[in-house]
């Protein structure tokens, strides 16, 4: 076989054992998923997330960096010891690469959705068919039917990779790159799940009509639907 026959090959074989995530193209960015969630996107754009790349940049949040032993003047935008956790897929397929994408098409230069929501590529075209099949048979699918695309459902532990990676870090999978920004440097950055995923700094809820069900739910889903806002017509 030839060099390029066996790359073919090799290349086939990766698709196979691929998860369908990475098989359907990984990250998909923030506009993909508010051409549907537009309300949802509102919202986001407003929080610290949304705008976590600038924090990167020289000379924004001087004292803060200052406090945390960084240099405000350097420009961390490109340092690969910091994008990881401000922006969304770094180094995995259609996620953010350094020098990429921050705020074009996919604006993956922010805490986005599929930060906390999964790799979209497997699952995004899921949800237009479910809420066909909902409307015109009234039948839900099964949100295992997600997970198996790719969607996520652990937000805590989505959080805890951002959050509580540092030395000496309550979170079991920590790994470096840490986070400069510990409770060492500040009481304010102890990270505590059951109070910050109540905050504003997520999106705000709006109600869901059902197209999913069974498990996984999450356990804070009948709380936030219960004070969830109405959709707009
Ligand atoms: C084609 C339109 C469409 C796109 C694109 C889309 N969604 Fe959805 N999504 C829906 C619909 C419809 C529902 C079901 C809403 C309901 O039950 O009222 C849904 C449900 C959800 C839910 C709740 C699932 C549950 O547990 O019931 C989440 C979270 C979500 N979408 C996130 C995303 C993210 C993140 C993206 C981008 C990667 C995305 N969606 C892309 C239409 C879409
Ligand atoms: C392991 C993930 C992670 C890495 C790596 C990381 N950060 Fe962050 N960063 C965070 C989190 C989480 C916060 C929010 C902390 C909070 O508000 O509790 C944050 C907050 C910040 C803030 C804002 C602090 C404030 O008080 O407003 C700046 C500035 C910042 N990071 C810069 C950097 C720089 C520069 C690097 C690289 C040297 C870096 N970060 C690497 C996760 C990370
Ligand atoms: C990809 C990494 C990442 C993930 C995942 C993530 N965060 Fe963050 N979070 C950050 C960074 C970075 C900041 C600081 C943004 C800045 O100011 O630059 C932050 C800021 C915050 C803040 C402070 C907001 C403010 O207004 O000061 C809260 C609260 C928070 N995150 C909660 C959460 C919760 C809850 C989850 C999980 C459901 C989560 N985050 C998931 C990276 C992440
Ligand atoms: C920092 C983490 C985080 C980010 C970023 C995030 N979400 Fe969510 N999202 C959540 C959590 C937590 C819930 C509550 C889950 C539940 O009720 O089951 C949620 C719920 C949802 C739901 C269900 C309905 C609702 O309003 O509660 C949809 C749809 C959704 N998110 C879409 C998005 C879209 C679109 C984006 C990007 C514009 C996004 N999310 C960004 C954490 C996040």
């Amino acid at each position: 076989m030839n060099r390029l026959l066996l790359n073919a090959a090799a290349a086939a074989a990766m698709l196979i054992a691929a998860p369908a995530s990475y098989a359907a193209g990984g990250y998909v960015g923030v506009r993909t998923c508010t051409k549907c969630h537009d309300v949802q996107g509102e919202s986001w754009a407003e929080t610290a997330h949304a705008k976590a790349f600038e924090s990167l940049k020289a000379n924004a949040k001087a004292e803060e960096k200052k406090k945390a032993k960084l240099d405000p003047a350097k420009d961390y935008t490109n340092d690969k010891d910091c994008v990881g956790c401000h922006s969304t897929g770094f180094g995995q397929a259609g996620g953010f690469a350094v020098g990429g994408d921050v705020g074009g098409q996919k604006q993956l230069g922010s805490v986005g959705c599929e930060s906390c929501h999964g790799p979209g590529g497997g699952y995004r075209d899921e949800h237009g068919k479910a809420e066909k099949k909902h409307k015109k048979e009234g039948q839900a699918t099964p949100r295992k039917a997600l997970v198996a695309a790719g969607q996520s459902f652990d937000y805590e532990k989505a959080c805890a990779t951002c959050h509580l990676s540092y030395k000496g870090s309550p979170h079991k999978g920590a790994k470096p790159p840490f986070t400069p920004f510990t409770p060492e440097v500040d009481a304010k950055y102890k990270f505590e799940y059951d109070k910050a995923v109540r905050t504003k700094a997520l999106h705000e809820h709006y109600k869901l009509k059902g197209v999913f069900d069974g498990d996984p739910v999450p356990a804070v889903r009948a709380e936030f639907q219960k004070n969830a806002k109405e959709l707009p017509e």
